[in-house]
């Protein structure tokens, strides 16, 4: 059984304002996670990313199909519970999540929803900022912080209700080159050592790369699938659909079109400079 599985899910806005009906944000999604497995889901403005993000932890729930999150049905209202519990939400800007005034506060306030008892909420808050490397920070005002380090705490208040699948609206949509090396690098060693079960929804394709497994949704649908090897290497359709793909992997294209002969597409710098490397002898 995969950890969430989600079934040919259709959803729409409603709007009572509105007296045209309004189109399908979700149009007909079908797709499984497995345990363990990071994810990134990428997609061009409105397709639907966060929609789909928002049913995998019952904020959203189908107008039909099903999403199930370890076999519970998120329709059900009794798992609701259990299911915001299993899967943590982390939407992209931190300010929006930091709500006390001292870090450890913060990441504290979830286990507190939860009813965990206080000993064990001082054992859990301590773990999860040392899991994101900010446990130096943990007496310090959350409005000081920079950006990277705000999401990071964002990213350790969830784990401090110990969710076995995180899932992250475009976290690094509003950092810095740093600030992204610091999430993405922590989500790789939660997903690694820890197990926890990690879908990205990302802009930037040099952190699609870095997935297990690559999820390309267009207006509702997803359009492709499969590791980023795969992914990235259907560059046309990706451009057809106003989508980029790894700047490493679009100049093999560009080189390509000029007749070189490439077997393989890079997908990252490393990669790129090695066929470079054997073009150019
Ligand atoms: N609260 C809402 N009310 C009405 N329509 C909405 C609402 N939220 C999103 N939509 C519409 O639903 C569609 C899908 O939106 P969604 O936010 O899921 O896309 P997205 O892929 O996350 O986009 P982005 O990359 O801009 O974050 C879009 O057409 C959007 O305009
Ligand atoms: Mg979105």
């Amino acid at each position: 059984m995969n950890f969430i599985s989600v079934q040919n899910v259709f959803f729409s806005y409603s709007n009572p304002e509105d007296a045209q009906p309004v189109k399908n944000a979700v149009n007909g999604v079908s797709l499984e996670i497995k345990k363990g497995e990071f994810v990134a889901l990428l997609g061009h403005n409105g397709c639907g990313k966060s929609t789909i993000a928002k049913h995998l932890n019952a904020m959203l729930l189908p107008d039909s199909g099903k999403v199930y999150v370890d076999g519970d049905d998120t329709s059900d209202a009794e798992k609701t519970y259990d299911i915001r519990k299993k899967v943590g939400l982390v939407l992209q800007n931190p300010d929006n999540q930091l709500v006390a005034s001292i870090v450890e506060e913060d990441v504290a306030f979830g286990p507190e929803n939860l009813g965990i008892a206080p000993d064990k909420i001082r054992e859990r808050v301590d773990n999860a900022l040392k899991a994101v490397d900010m446990y130096d920070y943990r007496k310090h005002a959350p409005y000081k912080l920079s950006g990277g380090q705000k999401q990071r705490i964002a990213i350790a208040g969830i784990l401090a209700m110990q969710p076995e699948c995180i899932v992250l609206d475009e976290p690094t949509a509003m950092l810095d080159p740093n600030g992204r090396d610091e999430v993405l690098s922590t989500l790789l060693k939660l997903n690694k050592d820890k197990n926890i079960t990690v879908v990205l929804i990302t802009h930037y394709m040099d952190e699609a790369v870095l997935a297990d497994r690559v999820v390309v949704m267009d207006d509702g649908k997803i359009l492709t699938h499969g590791t980023p090897d795969e992914v990235f290497s259907q560059v046309e359709l990706l451009k057809k659909h106003r989508l980029d793909v790894p700047q490493s992997t679009e100049l093999a294209y560009r080189l390509k079109g000029c007749g070189v002969k490439i077997d393989k597409m890079p997908l990252n710098t490393s990669d790129c400079v090695k066929l470079l490397e054997e073009v150019l002898n």
